[in-house]
């Protein structure tokens, strides 16, 4: 177990257990391919988010442990989604849903996992839970369309990769800290504050690994980005950076929408400091999710909180 997963083991094993409880379905293909990704694991980290924003806020009731695994039903969701856009092969370390069943049994059951979160909410009955779920969850959707439609453009500027990760990542960590402040009556702009920060960190450092990450610890291949014509921050100051013969090499590459010149990009953002400039920009981000919750009175959970603003940058997995 990792460190921010021990600190709460007793809660995360309730909600993984809700979780289970919650996958249920008298339709066999639901429940196969939910158990499928749902098992494989996952560092699930917007569900202990919740809890640990909860806790560090005070809270003594039962309700973080609902809004967890709603959180994780949601981000279940995406990641089934996801892969189907990005046409990825692997996802916590098995091979994804897409590649076992095909795309329509995966749209089809991330809706599922949409639609049950959505009833799990209903039966929190809290407004604020509700109305801040469901806006994160169409603001994601928006991010991932707006991804989409910059695939293949090599102009991409810094601003709109920030707006992209913002709404597709950020906007669902920044979400579950806010309900663990919102369900414990804590302060709310401060938590979600740290979470939008966070996932800001999180998506740049996911965007590295895509580069050079060990696909043994993600569990994931890399190259997806560049396979799908996505400019991330490291190519997109190499873009702008490296000598002009590279610069045009990295925007061929990526209007191919293909990994074919994955080794020469790659030496390219390396050479160019791309990743140093990437790893510079998460640390930013990582710092102002701490300074986000100074104000927090001190406890063990807010230690974990500032200690995954660490983890979020320096993770390989
Ligand atoms: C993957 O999220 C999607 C991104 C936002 C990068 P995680 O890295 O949290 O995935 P799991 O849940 O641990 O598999
Ligand atoms: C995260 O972006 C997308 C979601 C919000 C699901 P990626 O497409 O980079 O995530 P991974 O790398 O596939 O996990
Ligand atoms: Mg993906
Ligand atoms: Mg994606
Ligand atoms: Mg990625």
């Amino acid at each position: 177990m990792t460190f921010y997963q021990s600190t709460v083991a007793d809660d995360l094993c309730a909600v993984n257990q809700l979780i289970l409880d919650n996958l249920k379905s008298d339709v066999a293909l639901v429940g196969n391919v939910g158990n499928y990704i749902i098992d494989a694991g996952g560092k699930r980290l917007r569900p202990i988010l919740v809890l640990l924003s909860a806790l560090a806020n005070n809270y003594k009731g039962k309700n973080h442990l609902k809004v967890a695994a709603v959180i994780e039903f949601i981000h279940t969701a995406t990641l089934l989604h996801d892969d189907v856009v990005d046409l990825s092969q692997l996802r916590r370390g098995r091979q994804t849903a897409n590649a076992v069943w095909g795309n329509a049994p995966s749209v089809l059951v991330g809706d599922f996992l949409y639609s049950r979160a959505f009833q799990m909410l209903v039966d929190i009955a809290d407004m604020d839970v509700m109305g801040t779920m469901a806006d994160a969850t169409n603001v994601i959707s928006e991010g991932e369309v707006q991804q989409l439609a910059n695939a293949g453009n090599a102009d991409l500027e810094e601003q709109t990769y920030l707006e992209v990760i913002y709404r597709k990542t950020a906007k669902l960590f920044e979400a579950g800290c806010e309900c663990g402040a919102i369900i414990a009556d804590g302060d709310r702009a401060a938590m979600a504050n740290y979470g939008k920060y966070l996932g800001m960190a999180f998506q740049i450092a996911d965007d590295v690994l895509d580069l050079k990450g060990d696909v043994e610890v993600t569990g994931k291949n890399i190259g997806d980005d560049l396979a799908e014509g996505k400019m991330t921050l490291p190519v997109i100051y190499a873009r702008d950076n490296a000598d002009i013969e590279s610069q045009k090499l990295l925007r061929e590459a990526f209007k191919l929408k293909s990994s074919e010149k994955f080794d020469q990009v790659l030496e390219i953002v390396t050479n160019s400091g791309g990743l140093e400039y990437s790893q510079k920009k998460a640390q930013e981000n990582s710092n102002l999710a701490k300074k986000s919750i100074q104000s927090l009175k001190d406890s063990d959970q807010k230690e974990v909180l500032l200690a995954l603003a660490d983890f979020a940058i320096t993770r390989n997995a």
